[in-house]
């Protein structure tokens, strides 16, 4: 039997918006029945800073999405990025009565509640709780406990939280143009559902989405998330520092960066030249090729080095033998791998969306990793929150009362609590 769904993601980018209706089978299989993209307006580095700017893009967005697909729209989940997002990990633990059987789903979902209680300022929530690993009666590394016979079951809990302003500013805008919030996904965690195999996750890797105005990291690590970071740099400076240099109206400093850009000065000739039409002067002029590359990859660089310094603060820089994976927008731009390769000392690969179909021409492309990989997610949350367990969507190896919905969703490695 095969299990299909119809739903709606919402990516409120710091340059685009983009809405997708898709239909989202089993194996994460994805068919783009309907898309709205619309420049953004009213965001700065992931974050709403004018709400009726940003709704008027998500309305736009909107109603492009429903005249293409044929739906009228009323909710959608939605993704949250920007530098208010924080992650912690924390412990949580429960007794069990091994008289009663076995560890179920409400033992665990105790154990999680019980790792929510961190002290955290009023003004924060915690958007994701995910757990990490479990110990049962003192024995480590238990990746899923549902079965086992205890007294003592220990989660740790991998928690990411957000500032309420931005998710209150972010709702409103959602709201604001019709919508209802389904729930609030971590922009790199969407976008891993987008680009990662579980192979990649399983062994240690780290996505980098690279936006417009932000740069979202992930780190999986034995099949779950283990870090997660927003930095706010992007694709947006590396066009800023083209404009500045060369004397250029951002539009134009834009066209050359997707057009004839390169993160490589060595791959380039040294007397190629770019035609581009800076301010103030009636004619085109023309720029070394060599030197546009090397502005783009002083800031290239420069991302890849704060990357890796917080990979380095959070412990996790040695245990990612899967490399790097780049997506987002800025991936776009030639020769990319190199400067992370050089800088990041990893195996790296960029990727785009795959197993997509559907009206998925405009889609397939690294820069709507993140509204792909959203639709997996609510796919996901949709499943599981349908099953025994409630809100817990979905289990590394499902079994015991979780197996009808388990099936649908036993090759996901991670297992995620809704607030
Ligand atoms: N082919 C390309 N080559 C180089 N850069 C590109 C290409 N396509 C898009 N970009 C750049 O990618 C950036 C936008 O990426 P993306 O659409 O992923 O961002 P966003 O989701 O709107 O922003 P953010 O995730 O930072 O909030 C822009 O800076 C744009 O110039
Ligand atoms: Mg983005």
């Amino acid at each position: 039997m095969t299990d299909q769904r119809i739903l709606v993601a919402l990516d409120v980018g710091t340059t685009k918006t983009c809405m997708l209706v898709g239909e989202v089978g089993e194996r994460g299989k994805v068919r783009i029945l309907g898309y709205g993209i619309e420049s953004s307006t009213g965001m700065n580095k992931g974050t709403v800073i004018d709400v009726n700017m940003a709704t008027e893009a998500i309305l736009s967005a909107k109603r492009q999405a429903e005249r293409t697909s044929g739906f009228e729209i009323g909710r959608t989940y939605v993704s949250v990025a920007g530098k208010h997002i924080t992650s912690i990990n924390s412990k949580g633990v429960t007794g069990l009565n091994p008289g009663k059987g076995v560890i179920t789903r409400e033992d665990v979902d105790r154990a999680l509640q019980a790792a929510r209680a961190v002290a955290m300022p009023h003004n924060r929530e915690i958007l994701h709780v995910i757990p990490r690993t479990f110990m049962v009666d003192g024995q480590e590394g238990i990746r899923n406990p549902l079965g086992l016979h205890a007294y003592r079951l220990e989660v740790e809990a991998h928690i990411i939280t957000a500032a309420s302003s931005a998710l209150r500013n972010l709702e409103k805008a959602v709201n604001d143009a019709g919508l209802a919030v389904d729930r609030f996904v971590l922009n790199p965690l969407a976008s891993a559902e987008a680009v990662l195999t579980d192979a990649e996750r399983e062994s240690g890797v780290v996505l980098i989405d690279i936006g417009g105005g932000t740069t979202d990291i992930s780190v999986y690590i034995e099949g779950t998330v283990w870090h997660s970071a927003v930095i706010e740099v992007g694709g947006s400076h590396i066009t800023n520092d083209i404009a500045m240099v060369l004397h250029l109206p951002v539009d134009e400093a834009e066209r050359v960066k997707v057009m004839e850009g390169n993160v490589d000065p060595e791959t380039v000739a040294p007397d190629a030249i770019v035609t581009v039409q800076p301010f103030g002067e009636e004619m085109s002029t023309q720029i070394l090729r060599y030197d546009l590359a090397q502005i783009i990859e002083a800031r290239v660089d420069e991302i890849f080095t704060l990357v890796m310094q917080d990979l380095k603060r959070s412990g996790y820089d040695g245990l990612l033998p899967a490399g790097v994976v780049l997506t987002g927008g800025a991936a776009g731009l030639k020769h990319i791998r190199n400067s992370a390769t050089r800088i990041m000392n990893l195996p790296v690969r960029v990727a785009q969306p795959d197993d997509v179909g559907g009206l998925a021409d405009k889609i397939k492309s690294p820069a709507f990793s993140t509204a792909i990989g959203l639709l997996r997610f609510a796919y996901r949350m949709d499943a599981g929150s349908a099953g025994p367990g409630g809100d817990v969507p979905h289990s590394k190896t499902p079994r015991g009362e979780g197996v009808g919905i388990g099936k649908a969703i036993s090759n996901f490695l991670e297992r995620l609590l809704p607030d």
